[in-house]
Parts: structure tokens; sequence; C-alpha cells
């Protein structure tokens, strides 16, 4: 076994993160335009097929543990369980990879058992308000019934630790942050609150207008007494806080990503494949590593480990949006896979 995925920073990516597809059934306004953006030809996203020989390299060849399979929307790539399950067949020097799905929940009452027997271990489903009206905004399709279903479907199947993820957008869901907190501690789910990063459309991000991490935890602070639980965050995007139980609701954690104000780079164990098989080795990346050409002109899978550890050679510091020559990436989230 080699090095994996080591850097010039001395960071070994062993968290993969498959995007599974670019499509989507929301339009979230951080994540997408609202029309106009041209999906992945279906001949220019990797197979079922192809999907699992990039997987079986990177946790038989790589030492990737983590696979997290994104999209945009995972859940509209019909063959998802037939992949989780290859995926579960796998066997790495640390022995089977831990599998997650990160989803926007739409229709997943009605995959989650299957998902689960396929050999699914957990789920992180985004919701970024409560409220018809604002979900439906920020969403751009009225569909916040249907996360709630799955939600609930997921609780009954008991997959868990199930965490929440919320972006928060100045003026439009900053009054979700306290009930979001009280409908996942009363449910016993993990909530993490997101900054916004420069990865929706083109030229709308503006770090003024972003809802810090310091000004999320502080509308928290008036309703509940948080404890940083002070864990080593390592790899792991999120901050932890205790939340105390009082009269109204049980205690639990919340999480905030605060990957703008105070980035986890230097830390960071992330490797991502694109639907269309190229290797991005940062959310950020300004150049990506094609395996789908490799792929599909013959070539073997020692070709794939050379493309890939090459690539991760070459991985940036970090993200550097505080940068004075940052330039946002060509793709929208929805495309890079999250
Ligand atoms: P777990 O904590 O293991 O469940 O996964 P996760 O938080 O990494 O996964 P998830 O897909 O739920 O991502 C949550 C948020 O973390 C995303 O909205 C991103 O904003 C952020 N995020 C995920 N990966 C990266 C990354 O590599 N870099 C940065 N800067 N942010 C990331
Ligand atoms: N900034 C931060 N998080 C984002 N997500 C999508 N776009 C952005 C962005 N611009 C989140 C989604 C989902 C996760 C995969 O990424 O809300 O929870
Ligand atoms: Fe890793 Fe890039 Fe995310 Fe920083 S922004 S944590 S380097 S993927």
């Amino acid at each position: 076994h080699g090095p994996g995925l080591l850097d010039g920073y001395g960071r070994v990516a062993r968290d993969l993160r498959v995007s599974l597809t670019d499509r989507c059934n929301l339009r979230c306004t951080y994540c997408m335009p609202a029309d106009g953006l041209a999906w992945l030809p279906t001949e220019q996203t990797l197979t079922d097929a192809e999907v699992a020989r990039v997987i079986g390299v990177a946790v038989e060849r790589l030492g990737v543990t983590r696979i997290r399979f994104t999209g945009g929307e995972p859940l509209l790539r019909p063959g998802l369980e037939r992949i989780v399950g290859a995926a579960a067949a796998l066997r790495g020097p640390g022995g089977r990879p831990e599998l997650a799905l990160t989803t926007n929940g739409l229709g997943l009452d009605k995959r989650i058992e299957s998902l689960a027997a396929a050999g699914l271990d957990r789920v992180n489903i985004s919701l970024d308000s409560l409220d018809p009206v604002r979900y439906a905004r920020l969403a751009r399709r009225d569909r916040l019934h249907d996360v709630l279903t799955s939600i609930d479907a997921v609780d009954r199947v008991g997959l868990r630790p199930l965490k929440v993820n919320a972006v928060i957008m100045r003026g439009e869901n900053e009054p979700d942050i306290v009930p979001l907190a009280e409908f996942c501690l009363a449910r016993g789910h993990q909530l993490r609150f997101i900054e916004q990063m420069p990865l929706g459309p083109h030229g709308e991000w503006d770090r003024s207008q972003m809802v810090t991490a310091a000004e999320i935890l502080g509308a928290l602070g008036e309703r509940f007494a948080l404890t940083p639980l002070g864990e080593p965050r390592g790899a792991a995007p999120a901050e932890l806080w205790a939340v105390a139980a009082d009269a109204a609701q049980p205690g639990g954690r919340i999480g905030v990503i605060a990957s703008v104000t105070n980035p986890f780079c230097g830390a960071c164990d992330r490797t991502r494949v694109t639907a269309d098989g190229q290797v991005r080795t940062c959310l950020f990346s300004r150049t990506e590593t094609d395996l789908r050409g490799i792929l599909r002109s013959g070539g073997s899978d020692d070709d794939l480990v050379a493309a890939w550890t090459g690539a991760h050679a070459r991985k940036a510091k970090a993200h550097g949006i505080d940068e004075p020559g940052f330039v946002q990436p060509q793709r929208t989230m929805s495309a890079i896979g999250g």
C-alpha cells in the first residue's frame, strides 16, 4: 500500500465525496441559478459500473475510508441503491468504508429502507426553513412538506445520527435559526448551520452580506444555553456546541460550519469526483483531473491511481476566499457536489 492521497502540505485525503448527478429537483438560490444551467449530457456522466470502479480504486488502492454520495440531488440517480451496494462490498485495509448520503430529502421516504438495506450508514438532509413560504423562496420550489415526511421516515428506519444542514441567508431565513434548532433538538437530530460560500450563481456572493457563524451563535445564544464542546475538530467541518435542556426542549448538540470565517483547510481530508468523472482536490479547485478519459480509453487501475495521486500532490493549501486574487470556480455547487 502506498501513501494514498498525500498532498504537499502533509494532508492525506481519506474522505471521498462522489457526485452522482449534477441535476436537482430544487433550485436553492445559494447553489444554482433559477434556470439556464445546462445539465451534463448523460453520456458524459459516469455509468454505475464506472462509479463502482472509481470508488473501488479509492478504497482498495488509495486508503479512502469514508464515501459520501452527493449531487446535484443523488436520489435522482436511479442506480443509487446499486452503487451503494457495490460500495458496501468493498474492503480496504481498514475494512468496509463508511457510506453516507447528502440529500435534499425529496423522495427519500420512499427509498430509505432500500438504501439502508444496500448498506447506507448515514444521511445528511438539507433543510433551510420550517416556514413553507420561506422554504419555497429559498429552494424556488414549494416542497417543504416532502422534506419533513422524509425526516420522519429516516427516524422510523432508525438511521443515526441524522444531520440536518441549514445555510443561513441574510434577509431570508434568519428567523428560522431558533425554530430549526428547536425542531432538531426535539427529535434528537444534529443541526449544522452553514456559512454561505461563493459557489452559487456567479457574482451573487458578497462577503459583507454573508451571515457569519458569530451572528448565528449570537441568535442561538438568545434562546439557548450553549457550551462549546471543544472537541478537536480535526477534518470535520462542524464545530459543535452542547445545548442545555430546559423546560421546553431536550438538550443536544448543534454545529456551525464556518467555512469562510474559520476555514478547516489546514486539516482537510477530502477528495472529490464529479458526476462526469473529474477529480477535484478542493471545492474551490481551479483545475480538475480527468478519470473518465482513463476509464474510457482502457486505462488500468494503476493509471487511475497515478492520475489521482498526482492531482493531490498539487492540491492548494486553502480555498483562498479572502485572498485578493480569489476567483469563484466555474462550476456551481450543484455540479461540484457539496
Ligand atoms: P459529516 O459531518 O461527516 O456528516 O459530513 P459533512 O458535513 O462533511 O457533509 P455535508 O455533505 O453534510 O456537508 C455539509 C457542509 O459542509 C456543506 O454544505 C459544505 O458547505 C461544507 N463542506 C463540505 N465539504 C467541504 C469542504 O471540503 N470544504 C469546505 N470549505 N466546506 C465543505
Ligand atoms: N455555501 C454553503 N453551503 C452550500 N450548500 C450548497 N451550496 C452552498 C453554498 N454556496 C450546501 C447545501 C447542502 C450541502 C451539501 O451543501 O445546503 O446541505
Ligand atoms: Fe479542503 Fe478546499 Fe474545503 Fe478547504 S475549501 S476544506 S482545502 S476542500
